[in-house]
């Protein structure tokens, strides 16, 4: 798979290649691809389609990080300077288109109608969650449910589109493809609010990326929300006002209070639960090594640190 991302990081336009291979060389943990993976493995595949399609799947999960990090205004990622403090905002969101393109020049090179509309939809439901976000942003009244459906759009429909893919590669039933689909939106939201945890609770120099970037840009995550509605009236207004300011002057105040209104732990749990959906979703799945490492990811999505 990194083979085949590798080459299609080519282009005779220097700065394409310089921007595309500083963020695709340092690293990341490849989550997406190996999903597809398992998920075709899991089904019978025999094939090696998979390995592209995998390659697809993390490119488009790249393009969002480089158009991510200049809408975030965030300067680490993988542990290192983020594209657009290292090139700036304008290479960084144009090879963000070059990184879409290529991967949909090399979708269509499958020649399947079916994964082309999966992987087009998802893309454009990734796009409005990001809007979605922007629109939310120093906004102290957006609640649990709004924050979700930005969850669902932004992060776990890739998550559910590479475990159908992989279904579907394999030629599954459409019961199992929506099983394995199912099971990839629930860890995607599981990742995602542990992502928000990490964002308040977790160590720079293990998650590879600055704590306070969400706080910093006013975007209510669930740590916040449960906050204000758990919190005392004196607490509540503290979080509103660090939400509508944006910033990270208050970052330390507002962390301890969502450690002690029990903020981060309820988040953790509503993770837990989403992970548990995903483990459930499996039932239908045989048996095998590959549905044990399914099964141990949706482990991960909760514990990890990174
Ligand atoms: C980062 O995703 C964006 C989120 C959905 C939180 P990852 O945490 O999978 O990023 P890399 O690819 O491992 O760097
Ligand atoms: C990332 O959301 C989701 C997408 C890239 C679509 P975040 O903004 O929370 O991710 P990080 O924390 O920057 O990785
Ligand atoms: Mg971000
Ligand atoms: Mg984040």
């Amino acid at each position: 798979m990194d083979k085949v991302i590798r080459e299609a990081l080519h282009s005779d336009v220097v700065l394409v290649r310089n921007v595309a291979e500083y963020i695709v060389n340092s690293g990341g943990k490849r989550l997406r691809p190996a999903l597809l993976v398992l998920s075709a493995d899991a089904c019978g595949y025999q094939g090696r389609d998979h390995y592209l399609l995998a390659a697809v799947v993390e490119l488009i999960h790249t393009a969002t990080l480089l158009h991510d990090d200049v809408v975030d205004e965030s300067s680490l990622r993988r542990g290192r300077p983020t594209a657009n403090a290292e090139f700036g905002n304008a290479p960084s969101v144009l090879v963000g288109d070059f990184l879409y393109s290529r991967s949909f020049q090399m979708m269509v090179g499958l020649n399947r109608m079916r994964v082309l509309e999966l992987l087009s939809d998802a893309t454009n439901v990734i796009a409005e969650g990001e809007v979605l976000q922007l629109l939310n942003c120093r906004n102290p009244d957006v609640d649990e449910a709004r924050y979700l459906d930005v969850v669902r759009r932004k992060t776990a429909k890739l998550f559910e589109a590479a475990m159908r893919l992989g279904a579907i590669l394999a030629g599954a039933d459409r019961a199992l493809e929506e099983a394995l689909g199912s099971y990839g939106t629930h860890l995607g939201t599981a990742f995602q609010l542990i992502d928000d945890v990490l964002d308040y609770s977790g160590d720079a120099s293990v998650i590879g990326k600055n704590l306070g970037d969400d706080l910093a840009e006013g975007k209510a995550t669930l740590p916040l929300i449960h906050a204000m509605t758990r919190g005392t009236p004196a607490q509540r207004e503290i979080v509103r006002h660090a939400i509508t300011e944006g910033g990270l002057q208050d970052f330390a105040e507002i962390h301890a209070t969502i450690e002690s209104t029990g903020a981060l732990a309820y988040a953790r749990q509503v993770a837990a639960e989403e992970s548990e959906r995903a483990t459930a979703a499996l039932q239908l799945l045989p048996d095998s090594i590959h549905k044990d490492s399914l099964l141990q990811l949706a482990t991960f999505a909760v514990r990890r640190s990174a």
